[in-house]
């Protein structure tokens, strides 16, 4: 039987998903593996009674985790950058394996802790959840070359769109909903302003196409803008409103924006709904693959720090600690050569969805085409219906063909400017197809 002795940083969701999984799985995990979880030692900043520390040594500060020696691999599950990137950076520099669900630190200073190809990091849980994302783009992707790369990675978004188009609540009554339900933060700001999303897809970038873990690099907007509306009229394009990740690369570059986007009803992402996330690649060899399920939660979270661990433990099983350093040195995130251009969201093409709430009166939308025609943009479809407000205004929805966006960012100054534009111009952008 190997033992392989694991500290805990933290004791919230995430930490108490582990040490219920760590109860109900082990010996599961034992016979599978034949390694013997034990929770060495737990560190937080507040003891929790109620909580079952399965045996563990408890502590409130989590440098203790480094200064054992019974610990074998540290789980950083307290979140944030700073006291996070302290932790895995003085246990790396210890020789202690790292496994953390946390994106924030490995989106802003995954270059520096990966550097070298030496280290023992490991972040499954820190990209959608349950779903073996990572360890998929590192070993059953590895023979492909990735061409893009969709994603569904931010569990609250996803939720409010799906009861936004299904019960026809608007943004505020559902924020609460998620709020009460627990799949929203009582400050929703990280998820809904795409902060949470813009930091999985720095991850998958890394992964995908060999970029530097830069967070700032990536063109970030929320879901606050849509409205029931535009779900609506979405939908009666035929297409469902969907917050995505994007990784694209295209012949000038590697596109990485994260924004709400159309999708046809019948791509494959459009059926994930609710709280679940989906992550979808296309590559040359593997085609498109489809990864869904749930993104969040202490179970599910648990299940792929879990899965982190088990696959140290056994790397430490199969041999000494060089066995592992050579093992994460042949993966792609710590296999990057030069930084690939990046496409500046000026120069990037979409369709777009645009409503134009302007006053009812003849020739407004002349004036709106007209303004568009001098752009050099095309319309594909249109509709133009009473404001349901009923104060007299009316929305004129829009269509276009694939435009870059320097040129529509252009035609919505001027056409914001006409005085029979009364009020903001929505603009929804139509996500990439392969
Ligand atoms: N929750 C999810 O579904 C989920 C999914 C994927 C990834 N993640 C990631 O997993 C990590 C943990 O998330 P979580 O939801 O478990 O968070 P959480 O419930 O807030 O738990 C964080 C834990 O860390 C402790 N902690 C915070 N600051 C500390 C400090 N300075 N010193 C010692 N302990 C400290 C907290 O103590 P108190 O108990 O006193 O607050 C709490 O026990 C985050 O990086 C998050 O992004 C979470």
């Amino acid at each position: 039987m190997n033992k392989l002795r694991i500290g805990i940083a933290g004791l919230g969701t995430v930490a108490q998903g582990v040490l219920d999984l760590v109860r109900t799985n082990g010996s599961l995990m034992t016979s599978r593996t034949g390694i013997e979880l034990v929770v060495q030692r737990i560190a937080s900043r507040s003891v929790k009674p109620g909580v079952d520390l399965l045996g563990a040594v408890f502590s409130l500060d989590v440098h203790d985790l480094v200064a054992d020696p019974e610990v074998d691999v540290i789980l950083e599950l307290i979140g944030g950058e700073g006291l996070a990137k302290e932790l895995i950076e003085s246990a790396l520099a210890a020789g202690k394996p790292v496994v953390t669900a946390n994106k924030a630190v490995i989106a802003a200073h995954g270059d520096q802790l990966l550097a070298g190809g030496k280290v023992l990091l490991r972040f499954e849980a820190a990209v959608a959840g349950a779903i073996p994302i990572i360890q998929s783009m590192n070993q059953g992707l590895a023979a492909n070359r990735i061409d893009a790369i969709y994603g569904i990675i931010n569990g609250t978004c996803n939720y409010m769109l799906t009861v936004m188009e299904e019960e026809g609540l608007v943004f505020d009554q559902v924020l609460s909903q998620a709020q009460e339900l627990g799949y929203a933060e009582a400050d929703p700001t990280f998820d809904i302003e795409g902060i949470d999303a813009a930091h999985k897809l720095t991850i998958l970038a890394a992964l995908g196409f060999g970029t530097s873990y830069d967070y700032s690099a990536l063109y970030v907007e929320g879901i606050a803008q849509i409205t029931v509306e535009d779900i609506q009229y979405a939908k009666e394009l035929g297409f469902k409103i969907k917050h995505l990740g994007i990784a694209v690369q295209s012949e000038v570059g590697l596109e990485t924006r994260v924004h709400p986007a159309l999708v046809p009803v019948s791509a494959l992402l459009a059926s994930v709904n609710g709280v679940m996330n989906a992550v979808q690649v296309v590559s040359d060899g593997a085609g498109e693959i489809l990864f869904s399920g749930p993104g969040a939660g202490g179970a599910a979270t648990a299940s792929a720090v879990l899965a982190d661990v088990l696959s140290l433990g056994s790397l430490f099983v199969a041999g000494p600690t060089d066995a592992a350093q050579s093992q994460v040195q042949g993966t792609p995130s710590s296999c990057a050569v030069s930084e690939i251009s990046r496409v500046a969201m000026d120069d990037v093409f979409s369709a777009c969805y645009l409503r134009i709430p302007t006053l009812d009166r003849p020739g407004v939308f002349a004036q709106v085409a007209s303004t568009l025609s001098a752009h050099s943009i095309s319309i594909e479809a249109v509709i133009q219906k009473e404001h349901p407000g009923g104060d007299g205004s009316v929305s004129i929805v829009i269509m276009t063909h694939i435009v870059v966006e320097s040129v529509v960012n252009a035609a919505l100054t001027e056409l914001s400017a006409l005085d029979s534009v009364v009020g903001e111009i929505i603009r929804i952008r139509v996500a990439p197809t392969h």
